[in-house]
């Protein structure tokens, strides 16, 4: 007899186990990246970051103005605090490292198509959920480890990395056990999480498009 996971076994696992079991080989990819290796390796630039950290910005703006929109809808207000946006640390670090005029830098084909896939979420937050979770969660696991690296490698002791600084919260470790546990309440079934991973997986690829064309 051929045994097979029941559905009702996916449908009982919590959301958060299973974005984070569905992206671990996309998460050892993204991390060994070329451009993820280089940089935290101090072998790329200042000059590399800044226009990595533009693309970013264009990212963060979707992230955050969808977020907004969807703040009133019960399914993204799960996760949308504006205790995480990141755009005015963005623009304070983009000040810094390209002056006041950062937005004049291009933006890429992999940040505009990685932004137009976030804005879509709009009509659909179940899906906004893996992007949120995909850019944020990172910023307060890795992302913390790596802004000290670029203040070390790179010499951004006058400002540049106030991106990875969430000064509203102090005990990242504890805010994502709370994120995660507001993600296992959501109602969903086996199929809405399995969109979830899905859409997690995507992310990731648009982050890892973005790290290519970086590196290119
Ligand atoms: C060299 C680069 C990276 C390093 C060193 C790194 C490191 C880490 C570490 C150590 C954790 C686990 C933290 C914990 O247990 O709480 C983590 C979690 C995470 N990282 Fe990364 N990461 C990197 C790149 C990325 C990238 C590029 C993304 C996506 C854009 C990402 C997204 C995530 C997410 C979503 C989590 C949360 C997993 C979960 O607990 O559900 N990381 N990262």
């Amino acid at each position: 007899m051929t045994v097979t996971a029941a559905p009702e076994t996916l449908a009982q696992d919590a959301l958060s186990t299973l974005m984070r079991e569905g992206s671990r080989a996309e998460h050892t990819s993204a991390e060994s990246s070329t451009f993820m290796s280089e940089l935290l390796e101090g072998r790329s630039s200042v000059e590399a970051y800044t226009v990595f950290l533009r693309q970013l910005a264009s990212v963060y703006d979707a992230l955050e103005t969808v977020g907004r929109d969807l703040a009133g809808d019960a399914v993204a207000a799960a996760v949308v605090d504006e205790a995480l946006m990141r755009a005015d640390a963005i623009d304070a670090d983009l000040r810094v490292l390209a002056g006041d005029s950062w937005r004049d830098l291009p933006v890429g084909p992999a940040a505009t198509a990685y932004a137009e896939r976030i804005a879509a979420t709009r009509d659909d937050a179940v899906l906004y959920l893996a992007h949120h979770y995909t850019r944020y969660l990172g910023d307060l696991s890795g992302g913390q480890a790596i802004g000290r690296i670029l203040q070390r490698e790179y010499g951004l002791v006058e400002g540049g990395v106030s991106f990875y600084d969430f000064p509203e919260i102090p005990k990242p470790k504890l805010f994502k056990d709370g994120y995660r546990a507001n993600l296992d309440a959501l109602p969903f079934d086996s199929a809405t999480k399995q969109r979830v991973v899905d859409e997690v997986k995507v992310a990731f690829a648009l982050n890892e498009a973005l790290f290519a064309e970086m590196s290119a």
